[in-house]
């Protein structure tokens, strides 16, 4: 199991910031959701360092529905990221934070029509528009608009399928080879209110060839210069999307993001030659942003070992949690956080407290035997874990605590049974 820079083990004890994860057991109850602050500023200045050309201009977008909460959208404006949205919930937490709408990109495949007056409201930065109806809808506001176009470029990225956003039969953007397309620019190019800032893609979510995000700045550019020439367009702005892989088990991380300065020289040497005016571009990373800075802790219950021989360690979560591993067989790394040092006995299998089967959080896990009460950490969870929460089976959702220069601090609190029934009649 990695050890990231940001953990320890002191006393036998997994620490994170500093922090042994038993007292944070201890202080906020399990399960719990624990994220670094610090490695997160680390990802945020890390990529604006990479992420940067002496003669373009460059925007890091958080994609917030990785993590987002109040503390999270702070957090990101104290770093000078902007974000995107792809709801009205998560643009309503991000004015709640305080978060400049000048710095919010809105995103979703089928934003309802209170959305989208939110985001007219607020005057947000962009609105990234999906779909020729979501267009024909923007035109028939009065108001002045600048948006970007959700172009599918049609590249496979090597993922798990349902991670995958720009296969030909994707919901989202339209592609290439669409008339829609045409339709599309013509219609802005013909609205009083509607400005084309640019176009925008996302290929899909932890990848890890970093040749599949060179391939896309080529067809994109490629792309941008047909529709420059065909409809005499001065595009400014291609936004490239998000999904650089991170490490969750194994060697399924970009080792090096370095190469995202060798795409914006690429990206620069492309629009030299070629003459074009897009001089913005952006990116808008994730998970690459939390994952990593993330654990959960669990506290281990009843174990069992069937009569085929699987051993089953249960936790006081599960698929309500992080429905990751049975949405997407997502793979995660695991500790008895309260004995570090102690040999591996055998392969477990991590499973929730829910009433179905799926309910697994790990497959296959090498671990000391566990003893009732043991503290299970999941390793890697910042990123898609609260994020995705349900209620399934009335379970009460987590509590969120941040870790920050050495102290630990509640940033979503936990729920009670009380909640659960709040909205009930
Ligand atoms: C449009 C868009 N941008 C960015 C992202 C962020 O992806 P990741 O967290 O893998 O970087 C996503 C993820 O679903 C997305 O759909």
């Amino acid at each position: 199991m990695r050890l990231f820079e940001h953990m320890n083990i002191e006393n036998n004890v997994l620490t994170i910031g500093g922090i042994k994860t038993t007292d944070l057991a201890e202080k906020y109850n399990t399960p719990l959701y624990i994220l670094n602050g610090d490695a997160i500023r680390k990802q945020c200045r890390m990529l604006k360092r990479e992420f940067n050309h002496p003669k373009l201009k460059t925007t890091i977008l958080y994609a917030s529905k990785a993590f987002c909460s109040k503390a999270m959208y702070q957090l990101i404006a104290e770093e000078d990221l902007s974000i995107d949205v792809v709801s009205g919930g998560e643009l309503y937490t991000a004015i709640q934070s305080g978060f400049d709408p000048k710095k919010i990109y809105f995103h979703g495949n089928n934003k309802s029509m209170d959305e989208i007056q939110m985001a007219v409201d607020y005057k947000i930065q962009r609105i990234i528009v999906d779909n020729l109806m979501e267009l024909e809808y923007l035109n028939s506001l009065d108001a002045p608009m600048e948006i970007l176009l959700r172009v599918n470029p049609g590249i496979e990225a090597h993922t798990h399928e349902y991670i995958q956003t720009a296969k030909e039969t994707s919901k989202f953007g339209i592609s290439f080879e669409s008339y829609d397309l045409g339709k599309a620019i013509e219609l802005i190019q013909n609205s009083d209110t509607m400005t084309l800032k640019g176009l925008h893609c996302h290929i899909g979510s932890q990848i890890h060839e970093i040749s599949t995000f060179e391939k896309t700045a080529q067809v994109m550019l490629d792309q941008i210069k047909l529709l420059e020439h065909k409809y005499h367009l001065k595009l400014e702005e291609l936004n490239l999307g998000g999904g650089f892989g991170v490490y969750y088990f194994e060697d399924q991380e970009i080792k090096n993001y370095d190469f995202l300065n060798v795409l914006l020289q690429y990206i620069y040497g492309y629009i030299s030659k070629n003459n074009l005016f897009i001089h913005h571009i952006m990116i808008e990373p994730g998970r690459l942003i939390v994952a990593n800075a993330g654990i959960t802790l669990y506290a281990v219950g009843f174990s069992k070992e069937t009569l085929s021989g699987r051993k089953y360690i249960f936790v006081n979560g599960g698929m309500t949690d992080n429905i990751r591993p049975a949405l997407y067989q997502a793979k995660y790394e695991a500790c008895v956080a309260n004995n570090m040092t102690a040999e591996n006995t055998s392969l477990y299998t991590i499973a929730g407290k829910c009433c179905e089967s799926g309910d697994v959080l790990i497959d296959e896990v090498s671990l000391p035997t566990p003893k009732i009460g043991d503290i299970l950490a999941v390793m890697s969870t910042g990123a898609y874990g609260y994020s995705m929460a349900s209620h399934y089976n009335r379970i009460p959702n987590p509590a969120v605590v941040m870790v920050e220069q050495g102290n630990s601090k509640v940033i979503i609190q936990r729920e009670a049974y009380e909640d659960l029934i709040r909205l009930d009649l």
